[in-house]
């Protein structure tokens, strides 16, 4: 009977399209922010200090950003754990700043003095000055907001002492270079 299963086919079909829109309505709604053309009004707020530079300085809208950031955080982790993460965070990029300072301090030392002369890299004190903040501190600083404990000791806080001996040794001979007038 060709009407019969007609009749059975358009059911069949009408009770999918109808469950494929019950289960689909089901599933959890995500919204997205991404900052693009059609989102031009989506303002971008930077969500950690700057981390890249020498020195990092808190920014205005950085305890905002903060929080912002901790909201991800804690889609996942519990909020004690997350403000650990940024307390010793914040540690760990005062005590970089530090021993950055301390190594500018070194360098900015021996060129007023007259020490160190010529272009930017032109002596192997200057790779490791740069090593020092541009490679190890900034992996102390970034990997302590990952809360990783070996990139913020093995590839950060321990090889910038490392480099600030090295840094005060190489300037010492330098100095002394100097004195005999070479
Ligand atoms: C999508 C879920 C998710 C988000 C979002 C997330 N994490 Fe995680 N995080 C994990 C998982 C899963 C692990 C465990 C990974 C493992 O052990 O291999 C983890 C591990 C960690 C650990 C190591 C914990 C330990 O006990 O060793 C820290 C610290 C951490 N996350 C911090 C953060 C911080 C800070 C943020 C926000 C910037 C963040 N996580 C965002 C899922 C997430």
């Amino acid at each position: 009977m060709p009407f019969r299963s007609l009749f059975v086919a358009i059911v069949l079909g009408f009770g999918i399209v109808v469950s494929a829109f019950l289960i689909n309505r089901q599933r959890p709604k995500v919204e997205t922010e991404q900052p693009s053309a059609g989102h031009r009004k989506v303002r971008r707020v930077p969500l950690q200090p700057d981390l890249a530079s020498a020195v990092t300085d808190k920014w205005p809208d950085y305890a905002r950003a903060q929080v912002a950031m901790k909201q991800v955080c804690t889609q996942c982790h519990t909020t004690p754990l997350v403000n650990e993460v940024y307390a010793r965070a914040e540690k760990v990029v005062e005590d970089t700043n530090a021993k950055v300072k301390e190594a500018q301090a070194i360098m900015d030392g021996l060129r007023k003095d007259g020490v160190l002369t010529g272009p930017p890299f032109s002596h192997p004190i200057d790779f490791v000055y740069f090593d020092l903040w541009r490679y190890d501190g900034r992996t102390a600083k970034h990997g302590a907001f990952m809360g990783d404990a070996d990139f913020v000791q093995w590839h950060g806080n321990y090889p910038m002492p490392s480099k600030l001996v090295e840094l005060r040794a190489a300037g010492d001979e330098l100095r002394g270079q100097h004195g005999r007038g070479n």
